[in-house]
């Protein structure tokens, strides 16, 4: 696996392998990579020629209280995990190579409307940073395709409207989120967190599965479902950051007639912040 620095060298690693009429997939990450990262590779790699994976921590989508400092960086071992996945090329820029004219001046990248509530509105600016760094690496890259996982189910949504809406010639495919044999979703974050923590952590999936076990079984008061999912999530442990129930492609509120439907949680444990999400298919009731 080839390690390069800058966009010149990306260039021009990415031109060797067109000219060898390769197709390029794309694992845009910020490090600290786990299984969930390495599926995201390795379904690149079952799809085209050329992986290229990125490891940038990128600070335009951190708030000024967030982790930003702190976030884990471990690119020994992620080099390792990504040349087990199956990956050709590692583009780790530094900030100056990615903003070189710092981020005050920056053109920025805003997806209306999907960025605006559960995630973007604990999270101001989170989803311009994401979306802003996701286009200048498409632009990097120019790959056929780009995984992601539907762990961040928003900013899949997120990034699935910017290429549609600037018209770019990516395919964009979302892995099934990996998780740890009590349900708790694989997570870089999931680092910060003590022993006891980390036991109290699965409850955000469970409850989520309940509620969508709920609904399936036909329960329709979803405020009342939300209520409830809240009481067991601060009764865990946690303290909820939101619970919600969306129509799973406009990320809407749902209605009792939608069928397809996420609900999603984001949730401290401490000072850490857990996302997570369920996805599914209501079945049609009779
Ligand atoms: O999901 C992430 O790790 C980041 O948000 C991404 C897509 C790499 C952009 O920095």
């Amino acid at each position: 696996m080839n390690i390069v620095r800058t966009v010149r060298e990306l260039r021009a690693a990415v031109a060797h392998a067109r000219g060898e009429d390769k197709r390029i997939g794309f694992v845009p990450t910020m490090g600290n990579l786990h299984e969930g990262h390495a599926a995201l590779v390795e379904k690149a790699s079952q799809r085209v020629d050329f992986v290229v994976a990125s490891i940038f921590v990128n600070p335009l989508q951190f708030g000024p209280k967030e982790d930003l400092a702190s976030y884990p960086r471990t690119l020994e071992a992620d080099k390792e995990r990504l040349l087990q996945a199956g990956c050709n090329l590692l583009f780790a820029p530094t900030v100056e190579e990615m903003y070189p004219h710092g981020m005050g001046g920056q053109t920025r990248v805003s997806v209306p409307g999907l960025s605006d509530g559960l995630c973007g509105a604990s999270r101001p600016g989170h989803f311009e940073g994401v979306a802003t760094v996701v286009c200048k690496l498409f632009n990097m890259v120019q790959p056929d395709l780009a995984v992601f996982g539907q762990k961040d189910f928003q900013q899949l949504a997120v990034i699935r409207s910017l290429v549609s809406d600037l018209n770019m010639p990516i395919q964009i495919i979302g892995e099934p989120t990996v998780r740890a044999a009590d349900g708790l979703a694989l997570s870089s974050r999931n680092g910060y967190l003590d022993v006891q923590q980390r036991s109290v952590a699965p409850a955000i999936y469970r409850t989520l599965s309940e509620l969508a076990a709920a609904i399936q079984a036909g329960n329709n008061d979803f405020q009342a479902l939300l209520t409830q999912g809240l009481a067991t999530l601060q009764k865990a442990g946690f303290r909820p950051d939101y619970l919600e129930i969306r129509e799973a492609n406009s990320l809407k509120p749902a209605s009792p007639t939608d069928q397809h439907l996420v609900i999603l949680a984001a949730a401290f444990i401490g000072t850490t912040r857990l996302i997570d999400n369920l996805a599914f298919e209501r079945q049609p009731t009779a």
